[in-house]
């Protein structure tokens, strides 16, 4: 049961708590496609706290509640807030509380998330906290894995990208040693994944790692692409030199085996070439559309009746 429980990391979800989303989330889906109205969360309130800009996480929650029959309220930016005025998160954290029933906060320090909980008798989801987890992504990509693949056991994930900053990753990959899955992961060497998350998995999954993506396109079953995360560098020349290391073009899609899926968080900058947008295996857009289910089932679950 979800019932004002806070979600801060995948690992706060059991098995079971997970496949209680999808079932919802699919209930939530077919409402959806048939127009049928929700009033699930009438006179229910959710903040969000984004303290780091977002376009798919803030708006599908915005738009899952109000789907609901809910109301929100919503600090999309920090420096148009009491923050600027040097209001600690604990302090707006009590206020918006005080105010709404569930909190949606992104924050660009890891912890952010889980400090924000202390602060609220109120559930509070993460919604990205710096390079640390992003546990709602992986909901939806999970969910994605399911309809548009038709199983997570089994497959081969190949993960491409910014491994050590892209916090979508972190939290992917710890749930997915959940499951029987091959993982491959294919980054420039700087950008390799934490050793923490490494360690979290190794052992419980097969794991390549290497620099080269070529090799592993012909067995990969889904390939989850990330962007470099720009905002983390300290050092911009570094972001310059990374920059277009890799990329998916038409030449890569059609290296995937048939029934392949590509995936990606986003947003994207140009890590996938626009030509694969309209082709068999582009599910990114789709993913995406998945928020605003997924994260109505998570709503529901933890804060209706
Ligand atoms: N996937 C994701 O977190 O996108 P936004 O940064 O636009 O919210």
């Amino acid at each position: 049961m979800l019932k004002n429980r806070s979600i801060i990391s995948i690992a706060d979800l059991s098995d079971e708590d997970i496949n209680e989303i999808f079932t919802e989330a699919d209930k939530m889906l077919e409402n959806l496609n048939s127009g049928q109205k929700m009033n699930d969360m009438e006179s229910r309130i959710l903040a969000t706290l984004f303290y780091e800009p977002s376009t798919r996480t803030r708006l599908s929650f915005e738009s899952a509640m109000q789907r609901l029959g809910g109301s929100v309220i919503s600090m999309a930016d920090s420096k148009t807030s009491s923050t600027s005025k040097g209001e600690t998160l604990a302090d707006t954290v009590r206020i918006v509380e005080s105010y709404s029933d569930i909190i949606v906060i992104r924050h660009p320090l890891e912890g952010a998330a889980l400090l924000a909980s202390k602060f609220s008798s109120k559930p509070v989801i993460n919604a990205g906290d710096g390079s640390g987890e992003h546990p709602t992504q992986t909901l939806i990509d999970l969910y994605t894995i399911r309809k548009e693949s038709g199983s997570i056991d089994g497959k081969t994930i190949t993960i491409i990208g910014d491994l050590k900053y892209g916090r979508t990753v972190h939290s992917l990959l710890s749930a997915l040693a959940r499951y029987r899955v091959n993982v491959n992961l294919v980054s420039p060497e700087s950008l390799a994944l934490p050793k923490h998350v490494y360690n979290e998995i190794k052992g419980r999954l097969k794991v390549n790692v290497s620099t080269d993506l070529e090799p592993f396109l012909a067995q990969t079953d889904i390939l989850y692409v990330t962007r470099i995360q720009k905002e983390r560098f300290t050092d911009k020349n570094e972001y310059a030199r990374l920059i277009g290391s890799y990329k998916i073009t038409g030449r890569e899609a059609d290296m995937l085996p048939s029934g392949a899926i590509i995936m990606h968080p986003l947003p994207r900058v140009d890590e996938i070439s626009p030509e694969v947008d309209n082709r068999e295996p582009a599910k990114y857009f789709r993913q995406a559309y998945y928020g605003v289910p997924v994260r109505m089932a998570l709503i529901s679950m933890i804060a209706g009746e």
